[in-house]
């Protein structure tokens, strides 16, 4: 017992300290900080929420649907037998940090190893401290923060003892260097590491289009069966916080093979996801032409502030995602103080591996940018 008289928790998480992300005092700011959706949600979310009686706040939540509707909203139209997905490749999460958190526990041991690349997510460490786990986090390729491919190959093979890592967690795009791995090449690591779990995070595909989905969806399709037949030990993330704009309530999914749905599944609590959430996110996924509109606008953001970044010279790197880094050339906490003086949030990146004085910008809507890039030309230029 320490000097606080609190019993001692388990040794790893004596060792821990808690996650923390600066994310109070956002409301009423330019919220350029975590890569959320700018703008909020469809008006079509908006009506569902508002149409639920009282009294059903007062039942447990119910799941019923919300699987079909997220699998008629991942498989393209006209695809044969749905490309084989069925509900049980689908589970449901209180966001994609609660799936993330579910893999970890239901799969890594003290003393597994995690294979990742750095920087990458923040959430994935610290997951896999609280386990025990050793980190293998290998640095991106430089200049450019190309792929470490080879490396993660090679890290994937038997070590002397014979051990291979237990979780391999691909971020793609990367947050927060935008890195983006051809949908094959995470196929194939998969398919040659048949003894690790191989958990490709999706948050940002829809602004870059690299998902696994298609290809899988096409083969199984074309094939008959199952879509993870050939890819049992592939995890898919997928979350409706940075396009739909319902973060706040949260909802996240992971699709696989559905024994290995059921094994994530089987460490989380009965109803961890609430019934807002589970109406939010069927009526978000019912709208998709709100969502492809939004990111359709993000990506002529993102081309505008590229374009001003280039005139002016600012050091910038953008790749997948909504959001991009640039170093400034005065102190990147002063700068990060000035903005928010200004009613504007973005991330300091500082103490990151290969990425230390720069600042991470989510990218909005075009007339956001254009705000921010008034005040980052008034305090930077
Ligand atoms: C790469 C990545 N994965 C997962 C998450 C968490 O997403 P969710 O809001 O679904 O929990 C984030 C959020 O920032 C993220 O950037």
């Amino acid at each position: 017992m320490d000097r606080s008289g609190v019993p001692p928790a388990r040794p790893e998480v004596e060792g821990l300290q808690a996650y923390s992300a600066p994310l109070e005092g956002r409301r009423g700011l330019l919220r350029l900080d975590f890569n959320e959706n700018t703008v909020g949600p469809s008006p079509k979310v908006v009506e569902a929420i508002r149409a639920i009686p009282a009294d059903h706040y007062a039942i447990y939540p119910e799941y019923d649907g919300l699987r079909e509707d997220v699998i008629a909203a991942l498989v393209p139209p006209g695809t044969p037998a749905g490309g084989g997905l069925t509900p049980s490749h689908i589970g449901v999460f209180n966001g994609v940090d609660a799936a993330i958190h579910a893999v970890f526990q239901a799969y890594g041991a003290a003393g597994d190893r995690l294979l990742t690349t750095s920087p990458t997510f923040g959430y994935y460490a610290p997951c896999a401290r609280m386990q025990g786990m050793a980190i293998e986090a290998l640095p991106h390729r430089m200049p450019g923060f190309a792929f470490p491919l080879a490396e993660i190959r090679a890290a994937l093979a038997p070590d002397a003892s014979g051990a291979v890592p237990r979780l391999l967690l691909l971020c793609n795009p990367n947050n927060p260097t935008g890195t983006r791995l051809p949908a094959a090449d995470v196929l194939a690591l998969a398919a040659t590491a048949p003894r690790t779990l191989v958990v490709v995070d999706e948050l940002y595909e829809a602004f870059t289009g690299d998902s696994v989905l298609p290809p899988l969806l096409a083969d199984a399709a074309a094939a008959g069966g199952d879509p993870f037949a050939r890819h049992p030990n592939l995890l898919v993330l997928r979350s409706l916080s940075k396009t739909a704009g319902i973060a706040g309530l949260r909802i996240g999914f992971a699709i696989g093979a559905a024994a290995l749905v059921d094994r994530v599944s089987r460490v989380t609590g009965p109803y961890d996801v609430n019934s807002f959430a589970v109406t939010a996110a069927r009526a978000a996924l019912a709208d998709q032409a709100y969502i492809d509109a939004y990111v359709a606008e993000v990506l002529r953001a993102r081309d505008w502030l590229v374009t001003r970044l280039r005139e002016a010279g600012v050091e910038h790197h953008v790749a997948g995602g909504n959001y991009l880094l640039l170093w400034p050339r005065r102190p990147v906490v002063e700068v990060e103080r000035e903005l928010r003086e200004a009613g504007i949030l973005v991330r300091s990146m500082a103490g990151k591996p290969q990425i230390d004085g720069s600042l991470r910008v989510s990218l909005g809507t075009p007339e956001q940018m254009e705000r921010f890039w008034a005040a980052y030309r008034q305090i930077d230029g």
